[in-house]
Formats: structure tokens, sequence, C-alpha cells
């Protein structure tokens, strides 16, 4: 029968046995499968690991300093953390079409990987946390006709776009290839991943820049991203965070009337999404109580400046996606 320590022994095994003293890169993204990623790779050869840590500025409010803060201070596992806020805010500017606006960031995170592995490099070895259902589909991998063993030609980022130069052909360590999600949540939990992470909602790898629809500005991400904890903090403190698949908010770029004291507002709207799901292929949105929806709309209202209106998404899917881009 298949348990954690046993897999985890193996793969320690076979981590060291393959990489041997070559150092290893790997993209952190913060997700389940990233983090028990890097835990595992520490575990096996300690410092030969080097987390790469790409800030698009597009993640939820105190995460990233959460995230460095938690590997390197708590887990003494090496993050180098990269600050690409600008850059990627300055792909974006103008950019109002959904795909457009995905394939400008996959392509600005491949820019900046290929250029910060340089810096921090030379690496042999590029480690990926492919599962099982990914290398069913494995398109984003060659196999080298010299050696047979899988080659890196794209970056399996969290953005899943953009290939890889030839000159930055990692060979590949991918020791959750044989797992599923819910494997690698035990798997991390039994390696000591925290079970905020173990448990966290996804997240898309475009972040907040896929939740405010047309273009994505400074002020409009510092909105969403103080509405977005608001969500998350009250969801949290009312015990429903573990019911629900996602919970978070969306900004519009339209602007309504509102009254506040005795002054006319005239502001952007948050859109509410709470949805269960079992795999995210189809999901439900969420009967959440009335007193719950009260309380965030009240304090987004209320806490962020530059909305004055909040409305709830009933919205299943089929035939609504759960992102709103
Ligand atoms: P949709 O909006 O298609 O989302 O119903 C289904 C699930 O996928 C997540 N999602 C992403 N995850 N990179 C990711 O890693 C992405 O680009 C991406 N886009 C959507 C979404 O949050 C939901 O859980």
């Amino acid at each position: 029968t298949w348990t954690t320590e046993a897999f985890v022994e193996e793969a320690v095994r076979e981590i060291r046995a393959k990489v041997g003293d070559k150092r290893v890169l790997l993209a952190l993204s913060g997700g389940v499968d990233s983090s028990t990623l890097a835990f595992l790779l520490h575990r096996a050869i300690g410092d030969q690991l080097t987390c790469m840590f790409i800030d698009q500025g597009f993640m939820r409010k105190y995460e990233p300093e959460y995230l460095v803060k938690l590997f390197q201070e708590q887990f003494h596992i090496c993050v180098e953390y990269v600050n690409a806020r600008d850059r990627f805010l300055a792909q974006l500017e103008g950019v109002t079409d959904p795909e457009e606006k995905r394939k400008r960031i996959g392509h600005e995170f491949i820019q900046v990987f290929e250029e910060e592995s340089k810096r921090l490099g030379p690496f042999d070895y590029l480690a990926q946390g492919t599962l099982y259902p990914d290398v069913i589909e494995s398109a984003d991998t060659n196999i080298d006709p010299k050696t047979g063993e899988r080659v890196a030609v794209k970056i399996k980022s969290h953005h899943n776009v953009g290939g890889l130069p030839k000159d930055l052909r990692f060979k590949l360590v991918e020791p959750l290839r044989k797992l599923f999600k819910d494997e690698v949540r035990k798997v991390g939990r039994s390696i000591g991943l925290p079970e905020e992470i173990v448990r966290r909602h996804p997240f898309p790898g475009p972040g907040l820049a896929i939740r405010i629809l047309g273009e994505v500005t400074a002020e409009r991400l510092n909105i969403l991203r103080d509405a977005d904890f608001i969500v998350r903090d009250e969801i949290k403190r009312h015990g429903f965070y573990h019911d629900l698949w996602q919970a978070f908010a969306v900004l519009l770029p339209i602007r309504s009337v509102g009254v506040m004291g005795d002054k006319r507002t005239y502001a952007y709207p948050i859109v509410l999404r709470c949805v269960s799901s079992e795999d995210g292929m189809t999901a439900d949105w969420s009967r959440i109580p009335y007193d719950l929806l009260e309380v965030i709309s009240n304090r987004i209202v209320n806490e962020v400046k530059g909305v004055n209106r909040v409305v709830y998404d009933i919205t299943s899917k089929p035939p609504g996606t759960i992102e709103w881009e």
C-alpha cells in the first residue's frame, strides 16, 4: 500500500542519486505543488536547492512577504526574491483583452525567469511540480535523444506559457510526477508544510491581474488587493474557508453612484465570487449566509477607498467560469 512516508523516503533517495552534488533551481509560486516540491528537495539536497520567487505584483496582500519569510526564516530554504512589479505592470499598460493579458504576463515571466536564472546560475537541473495528470499531457517537455531524459522546453509555471530558449534547457527533476493532487497535499503535510499552505484555495498564476477587468493599473491593484484581503479575512473568521473552493473579489472598470455621509460618491463596484467545487471543472455559487455577505460588503465599502458598491455573483460553472477573465 502507498504511504506518504515510504514515498518521501524513496523520492529523497532518487533525488540524491540523480542530482549528486549539482545545483537545482525551482520556481516557487507558493501554491501547494511548488511548496511541497521545495520541501522535498530541501530535505534531499539542502542548499543545493535555490528557489526563485518572482513577485509580478499581482499577488494577494502580504503574500510575497509571508512566503519568503516562511521558507527562508522558518524553514531555512534558500529563496531568491525577485521584485519584478514595475516590469509586469508596464507590460500591461493599455491592455484590456483577457487573453492578451495572460499572454503578456506569461512572456514576461519567462523573460524574468531567464535573466534571473542566468544571474543566479548556472544550474544543472530544474525542479518542476509536474503531477501525474500533467505527465499524461506532457506537451512541455522533450526527450533528450542522447540520454533519454525528459528535458524542459517550457517552464511549467502556473502560467503555462512561453518556451525556454535553447541555451536554457535544463534537465528535469520531477519527484511528484506519480502523484495526484490529494496525494501531494498528504506528502506536503507529512514533510512539515504548514496547514495554511496545504489547504489554501487555488490562485491563478496571473493573479489579481485577471481579476481586474479592463486595464490593470497600480491604483486598481491596490483597491482589489485590499478588498480581496477583507473577503478572505471574513470568510476565515466565520469558519467558511475550508468549505469553499475559492472566495475572492473582482474589480469592474466601471463606476456607479453612491452616497456616503452627506456626499455623493462615484466609484468602482467589487464583485464577490464564492464557489464550491470538487476539481474546478464545474462549480456552484455558494449559499453563504446573508450576515456574512453583509459584513463583507460593509467592510469593503467602508475600508477600501474607491469602492462604493459590492455585488454577489450567483452564476455557477457552467455557464460561468470561476474567474472573470
Ligand atoms: P475557470 O475560471 O476556468 O477556473 O473556471 C478554473 C480554476 O482554474 C484556476 N485558474 C488558473 N490556475 N493558472 C492557474 O494556475 C491560471 O492561469 C488559471 N486560470 C484559472 C481558477 O482559479 C479556478 O480555480
